[in-house]
């Protein structure tokens, strides 16, 4: 944390953001810092993986650090149709004349403080991503998100292993499934 904090002091980085740090590694990190402050924390989030809400979002969101959600889309709508047996993503896309991509990005984005990376191969859907902000989902629609999608929420034995399973994997130069 002290080099991120040279490097901002240096004017190399601009802001200084962790990655997959559940609260007290974001206190201890905020801790090890004296001149700046963390800016921001990049975790999982989709409408089937909620395991930031609770906790560590209200702790980002009460301290102003912003939550840069990866794998917004659960890793393609493939994953979010198999909890989705009723359809509520496709019914609330066509009530709002947006995709479902739009839809489950928008999601994400009503949730104060959060953004979202989503990855495309192609321009077209780069572009439609970019039409997931700008406008809202009513109060309704995203109850009916919330309460139609299942999901996950990963228990901290089971974060612990993954961490220590992406690390073994980086190790020996693999990604982990
Ligand atoms: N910090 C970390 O530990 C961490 C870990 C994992 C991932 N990430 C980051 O998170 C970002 C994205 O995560 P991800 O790739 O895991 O999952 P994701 O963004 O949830 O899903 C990507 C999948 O969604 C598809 N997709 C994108 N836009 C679409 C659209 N408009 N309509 C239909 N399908 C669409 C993509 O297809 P196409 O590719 O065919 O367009 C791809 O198959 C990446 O930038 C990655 O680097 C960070």
């Amino acid at each position: 944390m002290s080099a991120m904090e040279e490097l901002a002091d240096q004017g190399k980085i601009r802001l200084i953001g962790v990655s997959n740090f559940p609260v007290g590694e974001l206190r201890r990190a905020q801790a090890a810092l004296s001149r700046h402050r963390i800016f921001s924390n990049q975790v999982r989030y989709s409408l089937i993986d909620r395991t930031i809400e609770g906790r560590l979002l209200d702790y980002c969101q009460q301290n102003h650090i912003a939550v840069i959600a990866f794998t917004p889309l659960g890793h393609g709508l493939d994953q979010i149709s198999r909890m989705d047996p009723s359809g509520v993503l496709e019914r609330i896309a066509k009530q709002c004349g947006k995709t479902r991509a739009q839809v489950a990005l928008n999601w994400c984005l009503a949730k104060e403080g959060v953004v979202t990376i989503p990855k495309a191969s192609t321009i077209e859907r780069v572009a439609e991503n970019c039409g997931a902000s700008g406008w809202r989902l009513t109060a309704e629609q995203l109850q009916e998100l919330s309460h139609g999608i299942r999901y996950q929420r990963r228990g901290t034995l089971e974060i612990a292993l993954r961490r220590i399973a992406r690390y073994v994997f980086q190790r020996i130069g693999r990604e982990p499934a």
